[in-house]
C-alpha cells in the first residue's frame, strides 16, 4: 500500500491536471469557435456591402460577358426539372427569362439592393416568383424543402462556399439536383497562379473569388457531381450537375 502511496498521489495530480487541462480546451474551443463565426459574420457583411454598392451598375457591368452568359443560362434551366426550385443568389434576376413555366421558384439573395432590382424585373416579366432575403450559409427552409436547387456566378463570392453547398443538401430532397454555373481556377497551373495573385484585387473590385475550386467544394460538401461540363475559356467557366446522396439519371 504504501509503496503504491507516490503512484497514486501522482495518478490524483495527474487527474486533476487532466481536469483543468479539459476545462481550458473546452474554454479555448469555444472562444475559438466564437471567433470563427464572428470572422464568418464580418466576410459575409463584407459581401453584402460590396454587393450593395455594386447593385446599380451590376446589369451594365455585365452587357458585355451577358451576350455569352444567356446562352448558357438557357441551357441549365432548359435541364431543371422542379417542381420545387430555390435559385440562390438571383441578383437582378438575369435568369428569370429563362424559368421553366411549370417550376415553382424561391429565390433568395444576401443583398437587398440586388433583391430590389430582381424585384422589378419580376413585375416587368410578369414572373410569378417567391423573392427573399437569405444567406446560403444559413437558409431558414426546413430540412428537405427543394426538388433542386440552381446558382449561377454565386459561389465564387460566397465567404464559405462549402458551409453554402452543405445547406442546400440539407434544403433539397434524397435525389434532388443541384444545377451550378461558375468561374472557376484554371486548371492550368501558370493560369491558376496568375488567378491566385490576383484575386485579393478582383475580390476587391467585383466582389468574386477567380481561383475557387467549386467542383472540389461540391464534392466535399456532400453531393455526388454528376457532371461537370467545360462552357468556356478552356474549363474556366463550368456547368456543374449534382445529385444529393442517392444517383439518380439528369440529362445534360
Ligand atoms: C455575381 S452575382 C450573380 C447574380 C445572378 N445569379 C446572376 O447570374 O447574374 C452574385 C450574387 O450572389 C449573392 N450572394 C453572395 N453571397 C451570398 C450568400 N451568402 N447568400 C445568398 N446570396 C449571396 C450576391 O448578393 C449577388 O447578388
Amino acid at each position: 500500500m504504501l509503496n503504491s502511496l507516490p503512484a497514486m498521489v501522482e495518478n490524483h495530480r495527474f487527474r486533476i491536471q487532466l481536469g483543468q487541462n479539459k476545462w481550458d480546451l473546452n474554454r479555448e474551443h469555444r472562444s475559438a469557435k466564437k471567433k470563427c463565426a464572428m470572422t464568418e459574420m464580418k466576410r459575409t457583411s463584407k459581401t453584402q456591402a460590396r454587393y450593395e454598392r455594386i447593385a446599380p451598375l451590376y446589369d451594365v457591368m455585365e452587357i458585355l460577358p451577358e451576350r455569352r452568359y444567356s446562352s448558357w443560362r438557357r441551357h441549365l434551366w432548359s435541364i431543371v426539372q422542379g417542381p420545387k426550385v430555390m435559385e440562390v443568389g438571383v441578383g437582378t434576376g438575369k435568369n428569370m427569362p429563362f424559368y421553366p413555366d411549370d417550376v415553382e421558384i424561391t429565390a433568395i439573395d444576401l443583398t437587398p439592393g440586388m433583391l430590389k432590382r430582381a424585384r422589378q424585373r419580376a413585375v416587368v416579366l410578369d414572373i410569378g416568383v417567391d423573392l427573399q432575403i437569405g444567406d446560403v450559409q444559413a437558409l431558414e427552409f426546413p430540412d428537405n424543402s427543394f426538388d433542386e436547387c440552381v446558382a449561377t456566378f454565386v459561389f465564387c463570392s460566397v465567404p464559405d462556399p462549402i458551409l453554402g453547398l452543405r445547406e442546400l443538401a440539407r434544403v433539397t430532397k434524397p435525389g434532388g439536383h443541384l444545377l451550378l454555373l461558375d468561374h472557376v481556377r484554371s486548371g492550368n497551373e501558370i493560369a491558376g497562379f496568375v488567378m491566385d495573385v490576383m484575386n485579393p484585387l478582383a475580390v476587391r473590385v467585383t466582389g468574386a473569388n477567380i481561383n475557387r475550386q467549386t467542383a472540389e467544394n461540391v464534392r466535399q460538401s456532400g453531393w455526388q457531381l454528376e457532371l461537370e461540363k467545360n462552357m468556356g475559356m478552356k474549363g474556366v467557366f463550368k456547368m456543374l450537375v449534382a445529385t444529393n446522396g442517392t444517383s439518380l439519371p439528369i440529362s445534360s
